[in-house]
């Protein structure tokens, strides 16, 4: 992790009533205070009815945890039943916007383009998007993985201004690890992470390749986080199953250091 920040960040899916959230964010500020922490960026990604609950204590405990949201719509307004603007996120103090999950891909029939409408979205209203890519267990048993993940990362940089994506995340999530207790290797993680490093130089300079952070995610736990981010290329974790209990959460924090 050569002169970059790692970052861990916390999906939570469509777990946690407001309720819930609120003693999941204050049990992780106690959690996170008796971790040995150097130098690692941490956000949580609360559903969006709990956004507004967690900012609110993160805000007044000043809990040195940045909020985030799991999704947003390219438009800042309009009709758009259902929908959550850009705007509407950065109002709520949301430093981190996870784009084009492969959840939201697979269900929900985002493509390429609408990733990289909302990745733009996002920058423009003063967040940092956090990109996700990762090929299926087909793609990658057919010899896609590299084709599939730079491809995806090209789309979602199409037209982004070279200069803002030394500041982006980008998340490399084999779709067959997610939520499956399945991981790649450490050393698959670091090639597939280096070879997104280099698709970024490619498109957007040697700049914006150095300072782009590429996370790993999918099933990463307390017990294999310090293994699979170990890479020099991998900057951190997208955890979720495992961010859903602070003291697991802060031990990757942890790990991450
Ligand atoms: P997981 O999910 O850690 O539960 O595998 C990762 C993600 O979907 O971001």
């Amino acid at each position: 992790m050569t002169g970059r920040r790692p970052l861990v960040s916390g999906n939570w899916k469509m777990h946690l009533t407001h309720l819930e959230a609120i003693q999941v964010i204050q049990k992780l500020s106690y959690a996170l205070d008796r971790t040995d922490r150097q130098a690692v960026d941490v956000s949580v990604h609360p559903a969006f009815t709990a956004l507004r609950s967690v900012q609110t204590v993160i805000d007044a405990d000043e809990i040195p945890v940045a909020l985030g949201a799991q999704d947003v719509h390219w438009e800042e307004k309009g009709a758009w039943t259902g929908e959550v603007s850009p705007v509407m996120l950065a109002k709520l103090n949301v430093r981190y916007v996870i784009v084009g999950h492969s959840e939201r891909r697979q269900h929900f029939g985002e493509t390429d383009d609408m990733v990289a409408r909302k990745l733009r979205a996002t920058l423009r209203a003063g967040m940092t998007p956090i990109c996700c890519v990762g090929e299926t267990l087909a793609q990658r048993d057919a010899g896609h993985t590299h084709d599939v993940v730079v491809g995806q990362l090209r789309a979602a940089l199409d037209g982004v201004d070279p200069a803002a994506v030394a500041g982006l995340a980008v998340a490399y999530e084999p779709v067959w690890a997610i939520g499956t207790g399945r991981n790649a290797t450490p050393d698959d993680a670091q090639a597939v992470c280096a070879a997104l490093r280099s698709a970024v130089g490619e498109c957007c300079g040697a700049d914006a390749a150095a300072g782009v952070r590429v996370q790993y995610g999918g099933s990463v736990n307390a017990g294999n986080a310090a293994e699979l981010l170990a890479g020099p290329d991998v900057d951190g974790a997208l955890v979720g199953g495992a961010s859903l209990d602070p003291d697991g959460f802060a031990a990757i924090v942890g790990a991450a250091g």
